[in-house]
């Protein structure tokens, strides 16, 4: 795995400038985020935090699934990000970096996170899951969708090509590089890790599954 990315400063900037032009990925990312959606199994009443909610296409279905009574909190870096999903929701959120979060300990029975880890460097994730881990009540379901490594030849292909490219400039891609969380996310402490990849326009996402220990 690609050990280094952007700094928080550089990923907040390039986040801020991208704003609403973020809902491009929408067709390579959207598949797998719909997997991601069916694996939280929401419903109402449910807390959830979604860290990194980007332009909010997502929280929205989140705040459906929990419905009014149920807690759809929301984080992210980006104060335009925020803006952007303020305006599509009446969801709480706040500024926030995802290595910090700051929530008691067991405060959410899910959490979602789509396309934010690939974009930590590899150092700070095992922190990252802990942090995860901790807002999470025991019992409660952690799901991840990131760009990963291919499965076939166009999708290998592509990530090759993605490669080259963020060696030339990590900022081109916003930061984002393929990853591969499963190990992390048992070394955390997470139990029944499952890893699911979808392939869209050639582009490979993994969707990772995992429940905190009851
Ligand atoms: C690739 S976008 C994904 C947005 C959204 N989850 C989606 O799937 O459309 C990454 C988002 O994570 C935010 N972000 C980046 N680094 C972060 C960090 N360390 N903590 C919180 N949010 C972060 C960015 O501002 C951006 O909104």
């Amino acid at each position: 795995m690609i050990k280094n990315t952007i700094s928080p400063e550089a990923a907040r900037r390039f986040y801020d400038r991208l704003g609403a032009g973020h809902d491009r990925a929408e067709m390579y990312e959207s598949r797998a985020k719909q997997v991601g959606l069916e694996r939280l199994a929401l419903s109402p009443g449910l807390r959830l935090l979604n860290v990194g909610v980007g332009t909010g296409k997502e929280h929205r279905l989140l705040v459906d699934g929990v419905g009014p009574t149920g807690l759809p909190a929301g984080i992210d870096l980006s104060p335009v990000m925020l803006r952007l999903t303020r305006d599509r929701t009446a969801a709480p959120l706040c500024q926030a970096d995802a290595r910090r979060l700051p929530f008691r300990s067991g405060a959410f029975d899910r959490l979602f996170s789509a396309y934010v880890l690939d974009l930590i460097p590899l150092d700070d994730l095992p922190g990252l899951l802990a942090e995860m881990r901790r807002v999470l009540r025991p019992g409660g379901r952690l799901v991840l969708v990131s760009l990963t490594e291919g499965v076939n030849l166009p999708s290998r292909a592509i990530v090759g090509l993605w490669k080259l490219l963020y060696a030339a400039s990590p900022v081109a891609c916003g930061g984002c590089r393929p990853v591969q969380l499963a190990g992390l996310v048992r070394q955390a402490g997470f139990q029944q890790v499952s890893r699911e990849v979808v392939v869209q326009l050639a582009v490979p996402s993994e969707v990772i599954t995992a429940e905190h220990p009851a």
